[in-house]
């Protein structure tokens, strides 16, 4: 396989985290201790709670549509006392998000950045909408409860009516989630009602791709500015997928992926799905990464290795020290320092579960294979 660094859509990556970064020091800010995410992004759960980021979870609530419009929780205290942690440069809310994720640092999120003077406590109306509506989903997948979660909560006097006057015409982002967005109403009704006010509302949206991309699901996709499509697969083998993703085809899912390839042809340039594929790391399929990189990077798709946390059972956390140190020595073994890069955020967790030691052995490690790989690149740029 070739280096997976040198990607075309890795490299664009990486220099959009640079400018990111740039982005937040111009601020004076640090790029540890900010995030943009609860300046601009409101997120609506299928209960009626509200909070400002989907990365802290379902239970980080900030209040609930059954007591309070989402204006008043977008401007509450605690959504203010959370703003002012990032803008003191004191996060205490996220503290464990930055250090093992740095999804604070996520280059998407960077591009909306705003002038210092803009950033305060209490901010104007949300530029980013995450929409999670409701629960149903086609799935059962063992280490998510949203498909658990209630629908139909939404309603013209809780939500529609406001927010067709005062949030949808203002957004620049929808990030649609839902438990399976595709398979539901709300989903097309979002579509059609800001496609008419806002036409240059960028959407991303996150699917299991356990559907067939039919004629109504095209229609939607192409009323819509698409930032980019999240593919959640968590495994490529069809026991795994199975089990982890219950009780899913995982061929389903795969026809639909070229599909989705297909139809984005269609759509032509400038009008690219710019698909991710999110693969969740867990007990199950922790071995399967370097399979996962080389599907997605030979289909331009961007792979994104994420970490499961919650529920414990299913995280490498809740495996013994003696597992979790032979996961980790397989990784530094077999994975090259390309894969190792991008599975950043499983490596931060398992390390950090480590005696204080064995955490700065292994980090020493790590920095030895990524200096072995610069001097190799050396070798490879003067030849
Ligand atoms: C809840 S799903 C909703 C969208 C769609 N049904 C899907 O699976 O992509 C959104 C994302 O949450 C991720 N997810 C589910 N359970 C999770 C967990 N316990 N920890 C972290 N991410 C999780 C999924 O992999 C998916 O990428
Ligand atoms: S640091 Fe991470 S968890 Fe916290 S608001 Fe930003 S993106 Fe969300
Ligand atoms: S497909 Fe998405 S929402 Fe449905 S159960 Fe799986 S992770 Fe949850």
């Amino acid at each position: 396989m070739t280096d997976p660094l040198l990607h075309p859509l890795i490299a664009k990556r990486r220099a959009e985290l640079q400018l990111n970064l740039q982005n937040i020091s111009q601020r004076g800010f640090h790029k540890e201790k900010f995030c943009l995410m609860p300046f601009v992004n409101i997120i609506l759960e299928p209960n009626g709670s509200v909070g400002l980021c989907r990365h802290k979870g379902t239970e980080h609530s900030l209040g609930n549509l059954k007591q309070n419009t989402w204006q008043e929780i977008w401007n509450g205290p605690e959504a203010q006392r959370w703003r002012q942690e990032f803008l003191s440069g004191e996060p205490v809310t996220c503290k464990k998000e930055i250090k093992d994720q740095h999804c604070n640092l996520c280059p998407e999120l960077g591009k909306m950045m705003l002038p210092k003077k803009q950033l305060r406590e209490s901010m104007g109306t949300p530029l980013r909408l995450t929409a999670n509506f409701n629960g149903r989903c086609n799935l059962q997948c063992q280490m998510c409860d949203v498909w658990k979660l209630p629908n139909d909560f939404y309603t013209e006097e809780n939500f529609w009516a406001s927010a067709r006057e005062h949030l949808f015409p203002q957004l620049k982002e929808i990030d649609m989630l839902s438990g399976e967005p595709f398979i539901q109403a709300d989903t097309f009704k979002l579509i059609d009602e800001v496609s008419l006010v806002n036409p240059s509302c960028k959407w991303s949206i996150t699917t299991n791709a356990h559907w067939k991309l039919n004629q109504k699901i095209i229609d939607g996709l192409n009323k819509i500015e698409i930032k980019n499509i999240i593919l959640s697969v968590d495994s490529l083998d069809p026991n795994i997928y199975k089990k982890i993703r219950y009780p899913g085809n995982l061929e389903r899912v795969l026809a639909t992926i070229e599909d989705l390839r297909e139809y984005e042809t269609q759509r032509g340039k400038g009008r690219e799905l710019n698909m991710n594929l999110n693969f969740l790391v867990q007990k199950d399929n922790w071995h399967e990464i370097p399979e996962v990189i080389d599907y997605c990077l030979s289909r331009n798709i961007h792979p994104f290795i994420t970490f499961c946390y919650i529920p414990s059972e299913h995280s490498l956390l809740t495996l013994d020290i003696k597992m979790r140190e032979k996961i980790l020595r397989s990784f530094l073994k077999n994975l090259t320092w390309g894969e190792l890069a991008l599975s950043h955020r499983i490596l931060n967790p398992l390390i950090s579960s480590l005696a204080k030691i064995d955490q700065s052995n292994y980090l020493l490690e790590l920095n030895s294979i990524k200096e072995n790989y610069e001097k190799n690149d050396e070798i490879k740029a003067t030849t």
